[in-house]
């Protein structure tokens, strides 16, 4: 889908304040994420860690469930904005993309924080389904 250049970066505003409530006190790397929702609506997660370090969940795993948890199981992705307070690259994890993938389809836009061809570091904006082409599902009909 396509998404006004101002929308866009409100969702990416809205990933940024995310990212100021992580808690990320082991890794100190802040990350945020907005989902831009079906009904128009923007819901904010951020990465929660944990002291056992595998119970941590990313900033875009926790949007989601907090989505679901709002909204209801029905609930569908439009766009995704993630940004970092570290001033590095976070593109969403595996793991996230397969949760992301269960309530966006291929065309929902996602944004991120890379490093660009020229060095800078900036915002990535693909298509979904250029991060996770082929994901799994339970629907055989589909590719
Ligand atoms: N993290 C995210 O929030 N999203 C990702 O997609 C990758 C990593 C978090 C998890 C952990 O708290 C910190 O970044 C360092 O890995």
């Amino acid at each position: 889908m396509t998404l006004a250049a101002e929308t866009l970066e409100l969702l990416q505003q809205a990933a940024t304040r995310a990212a100021e409530n992580a808690y990320a006190p082991y890794s100190k790397f802040r990350v945020g994420a907005a989902l831009l929702l079906d009904d128009g609506s923007t819901v904010t997660g951020c990465n929660v860690e944990n002291a056992s370090y595998g119970l941590t969940i990313c900033a875009e795993r926790s949007a989601i469930v907090r989505a679901v948890s709002e909204k209801g199981p029905q609930v569908r992705v439009r766009a995704i904005a993630v940004d970092t307070l570290n001033e590095a690259a976070a593109a969403p994890c595996g793991a996230c993309r397969q949760v992301l993938g269960e309530f966006a389809d291929d065309d929902a836009v996602l944004s991120f924080p890379a490093i660009l061809p020229g060095g800078e570091r900036g915002f990535e904006t693909l298509p979904f389904f250029d991060l996770l082409p082929y994901r799994f599902h339970l629907d055989q009909d589909r590719g």
